[in-house]
């Protein structure tokens, strides 16, 4: 996602379907200002997760997850689609990824752990790809050597978030290129890079490589079916600021005889500072996989807050939930619905003082950080179990 050293940062000349003049932009590489989620759905063309849509999911599973319900996964693309096709017996697969420049924050693992629940539910297989090329040719600043650190690193979190280890396989770009080469030489045929300019806002100055890039990032909605040998559903996960690749993937999907690839889209995790997603470039800012707890305490001890600037005054006018990441931070990771409501009346009627929530989410960032490091050192053996090896599972 997306850095600030990022040399493609001068496409923001030109962004991607937003306008100028909106106080925020989305790109698959960077993400500035304060995000609009819903006049998101309207400049990239996407739905809304309707009640009909989380009406299916309770038909299917018997529940709604908390993500659907508190609507951090909030859009999609054909998701009724796939729902419908899963319920007359069509299985589908799940594809995900990450772009290894950095090391795992809470931020990554949330729309993982939605894939896992969705892995388990739907008894999908899952591929999960690692595009190592795309960082590198995205930030000059990076070295391969730095690239394949994060890369180890990224897939021993993979593990840990527990994904089924028979239903997963890991695509590491340039190591397993050849699974994906004569699928992305055949979606590059069909964009023009008239198309690549106008969705990725590529320019003169972008390098031809990034240029060429995405059509790897497209290949994997089509692996499954090759896999299958018979056109196969392929739902995504991911945050919103990955939907230009599949805007181009499901023009080229039918020209190629497949599904056109299904997503439900996620807003971004806020970060613990003043506003913006949580964020590798502002580490104070995230609760990485491999932080201690001292470092946890720390960094939550000097989050932002939606409360007052006193004790005094937080008791008399209460506080600004809706502002707070401490807040949003519980509410999406820990608060159950009936807590974070609760919690919510109480910061707004100045019952409740930062310092308790600032408590409440230290506590439950370090017991879920410490277990899920035993896991992630457990990961280490069994690297070689998740890496994909053909075209099988
Ligand atoms: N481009 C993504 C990133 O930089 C990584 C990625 C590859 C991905 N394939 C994906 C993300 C599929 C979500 C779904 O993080």
């Amino acid at each position: 996602m997306s850095d600030p050293d990022d040399p493609h940062a001068n496409i923001s000349q030109e962004k991607i379907s937003v306008d100028q003049k909106d106080p925020f932009s989305v790109t698959p590489w960077e993400v500035e200002g304060q995000v609009d989620y819903d006049k998101l759905i309207d400049k990239f063309g996407t739905s809304e997760i309707t009640s009909s849509i989380l009406d299916s999911f309770k038909t299917i599973t018997g529940e709604i997850h908390p993500l659907l319900s508190l609507e951090y996964f909030y859009s999609h693309r054909d998701l009724d689609w796939i729902l419908e096709k899963y319920r007359h017996g069509e299985r589908f697969y799940l594809y995900t990824g990450r772009g290894p420049s950095g090391m795992i924050h809470m931020g990554h693992i949330m729309p993982w752990l939605f894939s896992k629940y969705l892995q388990e539910k739907f008894n999908s297989k899952l591929i999960f790809q690692l595009t190592d090329d795309e960082k590198f040719l995205f930030n000059q600043n990076l070295s391969k050597e730095k690239i394949n650190y994060f890369t180890r690193e990224n897939i021993l979190d993979i593990i840990a978030t527990g994904f089924d280890p028979k239903k997963t396989k890991i695509l590491v770009d340039s190591k397993h290129i050849q699974h994906l080469y004569s699928i992305a030489i055949e979606i590059a045929r069909h964009i023009t890079f008239s198309t690549a300019k106008a969705v990725f806002g590529f320019s003169n100055s972008s390098n031809i490589g990034m240029i060429g890039f995405p059509p790897i990032q497209a290949s994997p909605c089509f692996l499954p079916s090759i896999i299958e040998k018979a056109p196969t559903p392929v739902l995504i996960p991911a945050a919103i600021d990955q939907d230009p690749y599949w805007r181009v993937t499901r023009d080229v999907a039918t020209k190629m005889g497949y599904y056109k690839p299904a997503q439900i889209h996620s807003k971004f995790v806020p970060g613990l500072g003043v506003s913006g997603k949580m964020s590798s470039s502002r580490p104070e800012t995230a609760l990485f996989t491999t932080d201690t707890p001292e470092l946890i305490d720390k960094k939550v001890l000097s989050a932002f807050t939606g409360g007052q600037a006193t004790v005094q005054l937080q008791r008399k006018l209460g506080g600004n939930p809706d502002v707070c990441p401490v807040f949003w931070y519980l509410r999406y990771f820990f608060d159950t619905g009936e807590e974070s409501e609760e919690r919510f009346l109480k910061c707004k009627i100045g019952n409740l003082l930062c310092g308790e929530c600032k408590a409440d989410l230290s506590n439950h960032s370090k017991t879920f950080i410490t277990d899920f490091q035993k896991r992630r050192e457990k990961a280490k053996d069994s690297v070689d179990e998740f890496i994909y090896t053909g075209d099988s599972f």
